[in-house]
């Protein structure tokens, strides 16, 4: 029997499998790349609705079911469950290319892709976007990003300066031929004047994406209608989220970040649902820290350690392949994260990733300019001055993989587990050990 609690009410739970909460969404706890796919998914299959609300294919979940190994990047994991609505809400960035790409891939191993809903409010991300991302990185030089190159910040550029191209107006034929010209009229000017590129062809990418565009209309609809009319009848909802908190173009650290919000608040933005409708927030994190992309990240190990926890969590981007920067757990980081998430639950992944080391550290605190801080500065200026304060203790050598109860965890896993959920003051209530979706721990409060 499981124990949860729902707005403060016990709730028991014969199910062996996850709690069955109403409204829950799913965030990555620092900088992304923290396996919500598995937990995605898992979730997935007791919901009716998976939304997913932001970024867009610079994202990458990694979903593996049996011996089968699904790569997404703006479809929703959800999308395994037959049975369950698919929704791209308004505030996604999506590429047509990409997604039709990602669409004919699923539907080729035999995944029906009838219950999935792109929001007409949903921006489009275009050929020039993704070229000004890659023109602004190298003009940027060493000061450079390290985006994914997917033209997600030049199109949320163009969604809040009005100037973007919606879902809705791509699939209308007789609509996107002049939005494009229009737009176009603006972007070369940009790409000969400014970059000293040259200048993109209007008939060229619409011979490129109307194809796009008739194979995307079927799907395109009022989401946030249909997600809120779908909760008022009791449907229960999954928050699909992407990319992960410290990457919140407000919540992050700024500039290092993506331009939409991956935290939980913004998670009700454009999907349908109000935070009074939200009941369960779950963030997902590793018991180590990884980053992609340049910025500041106290607990990194540049060194023999820091390549070995690469090597054996097998650390490089599902979207651009890049190996990660890897490093000790960032407890200061994860306790900012649970604070500004409003979390319920932490989803404490890779614990199989740890197992064979003396010993092992978690930063509790930084040292600032002499001072110890407890609170993570999220301003990069700060961050870059910080110098983690381990706690360390004692490792494990037992292989985990293969365990399913949380008493039958080695001792000093456990006790590595509660250091992390005292830290935090979140209960640490699943627990994964491999890549598989049976490879879980579920536990109570
Ligand atoms: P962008 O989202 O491509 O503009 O990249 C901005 C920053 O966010 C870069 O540091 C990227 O590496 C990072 N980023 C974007 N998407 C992801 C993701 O899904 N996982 C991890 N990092 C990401």
């Amino acid at each position: 029997m499981l124990q949860f609690s729902v707005r403060g009410m016990r709730v028991d739970c014969a199910d062996e499998g996850a709690s069955k909460m109403a409204n829950t969404v799913v965030v990555g706890a620092m900088w992304g790349d923290e396996s919500k796919g598995k937990l995605i998914d898992y979730l997935a299959h007791d919901k009716d609705v998976v939304v997913r609300w932001g970024g867009g294919s610079n994202a990458g979940h990694t979903v593996v079911v049996g011996d089968q190994e699904y790569k997404l990047h703006l479809v929703p994991a959800g999308i395994l469950h037959p049975e369950t609505l698919c929704v791209v809400a308004d505030g996604v960035v999506l590429d047509p290319a990409s997604f039709v790409g990602e669409l004919e891939t699923l539907q080729a191993r035999g995944i029906s892709c009838e219950n999935l809903k792109i929001s007409g409010n949903a921006h489009v991300v275009l050929p020039y976007h993704r070229l000004l991302d890659e023109l602004e990185e190298k003009r940027k030089g060493a000061k450079a990003l390290g985006t994914t190159g997917r033209g997600i910040g030049p199109a949320y550029q163009d969604k809040a300066a009005r100037t973007g191209i919606r879902m809705r107006d791509f699939v209308n034929p007789q609509l996107f031929p002049a939005k494009l010209a229009e737009a176009l009229e603006y972007k070369n000017q940009l790409l000969t004047k400014i970059y000293g590129a040259e200048p993109m062809d209007a008939a060229t990418i619409l011979d490129q994406l109307l194809p796009h565009a008739e194979k995307l209309r079927p799907y395109v609809d009022d989401t946030a209608l249909r997600v809120a009319y779908a909760a008022r009848s009791g449907k229960e909802v999954l928050f699909e989220g992407a990319q992960a908190t410290l990457l919140d173009i407000d919540l992050g650290t700024y500039p290092y970040v993506t331009s939409s919000h991956p935290s939980a608040g913004g998670s009700c933005i454009g999907t349908g649902l109000g935070p009074t409708q939200i009941d369960q927030i779950i963030a997902v994190s590793k018991s180590y820290t990884t980053r992609v992309g340049a910025g500041a990240f106290p607990t990194e190990q540049v060194n023999a350690l820091g390549d070995l926890i690469r090597e054996r969590g097998a650390e490089y981007g599902t979207t651009t392949g890049r190996p990660r920067r890897c490093g000790w757990l960032d407890g200061v980081a994860l306790r900012y994260s649970a604070l500004v998430n409003g979390l319920t639950d932490l989803y404490l992944g890779h614990m199989d990733v740890l197992c064979g080391f003396d010993e092992v550290k978690i930063a509790t605190a930084y040292m600032l300019d002499g001072e110890k801080i407890v609170d993570f500065p999220s301003d990069q200026d700060r961050l870059c001055r910080c110098e983690p304060v381990y706690m360390t203790l004692p490792g494990w050598k037992e292989d985990v993989s293969d365990i399913r109860e949380y008493a039958a965890l080695p001792e000093n896993a456990q006790r590595f587990i509660e250091a992390v959920e005292q830290l935090i003051e979140v209960p640490i209530t699943m627990v994964s050990v491999g890549r598989r979706r049976d490879q879980t721990i579920f536990r109570g409060r």
